[in-house]
């Protein structure tokens, strides 16, 4: 899809990789409707001069937020909706409060859908539109110590590939991309342990942003962003057994940097 004249909404623009995101959409000649929930980040998500740009503050997890960032997107005129907004989620699923994991969900899985839900209707009155969801490796590499938000990533791997055969007969693309890890505030000190010790390679926000303007202007629908991890994720869906073997010898050091987060 052109990004040059695009109106995108874009959720998650406070943070690591949102706002290098919004850069370089911006930069691509795409107009923003940026949304955020802390408001001093938003006002200083630094874009070139002259670009146009929308700040909204919304915490997406209320009814309210959702139905003020669809208004504004509908005001917009907005023909794309990046659903960037995230939250991590490293523990033990036993040792998890409740209540983080259902924030897992609601964050990474019934946001992304129910945001996507409240602006389809006007997404489909555009000549060419698209909804864009970022998951990420673990949406197909479900991973222990990520129990709830490997769900919640591959429910929206999911909830994409279905919207996509929903509305093939429609103006309106449906694009999945899957980073690995990424050197964001989203990871924990404890995450970044794990990954040391694990050797997983953890991207730039700048590298994985140019994945994703390069995954929307070639028109793909599918993106992994990483190899081995792509491989992985195709080995995963053929044969699970595979990626239990390798991941049980990981398991130790998984349980110690989880329980001493
Ligand atoms: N970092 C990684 O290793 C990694 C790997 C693969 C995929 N991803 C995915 O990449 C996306 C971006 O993550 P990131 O790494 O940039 O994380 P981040 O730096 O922690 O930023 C998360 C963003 O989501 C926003 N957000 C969280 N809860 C929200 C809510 N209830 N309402 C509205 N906005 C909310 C935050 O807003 P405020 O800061 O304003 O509160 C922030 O803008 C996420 O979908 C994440 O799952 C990340």
């Amino acid at each position: 899809m052109q990004l040059n004249g695009a109106r995108i909404l874009l959720t998650g623009a406070t943070g690591g990789l949102g706002e290098v995101l919004a850069r370089q959409l911006s930069a691509a000649g795409a107009a923003l409707l940026l949304t955020g929930r802390n408001p001093d980040k938003l006002a200083a998500i630094p874009l070139t001069a002259g670009a146009e740009c929308v700040r909204l503050q919304a915490d997406l997890s209320t009814a309210d937020g959702i139905a003020a960032a669809a208004s504004a997107a509908r005001r917009f005129n907005a023909n794309m909706l990046i659903n960037n907004a995230g939250i991590g989620g490293f523990g033990l699923l036993e040792s998890q409060d409740w209540n983080e994991v259902e924030q897992i969900m609601a964050t990474n899985l019934v946001v992304p859908i129910r945001l996507t839900h409240a602006l389809l209707p006007w997404l489909k009155s555009q000549p060419e539109a698209a909804v864009v969801n970022i998951g990420s490796t673990f949406g197909s590499i479900p991973f222990a110590g990520f129990a709830a938000y490997s769900s919640a990533k591959a429910g929206l791997r999911g909830f994409s590939q279905a919207l996509r055969r929903e509305l093939a007969d429609s103006s309106v693309r449906v694009i999945h991309i899957a980073p690995r890890a990424i050197d964001t505030p989203l990871n924990s000190a404890a995450v970044n342990r794990l990954n040391a010790a694990l050797k997983n390679t953890s991207d730039s926000p700048a590298h994985v942003a140019a994945g994703i303007v390069r995954t929307l202007q070639n028109n793909a629908s599918e993106s992994h962003l990483g190899f081995p991890e792509r491989l992985f994720a195709w080995i995963n869906g053929v044969s699970p057994s595979l990626i239990d073997r390798g991941l049980s010898g990981k398991l130790a050091t998984i349980k110690h940097h989880a329980v001493k987060q």
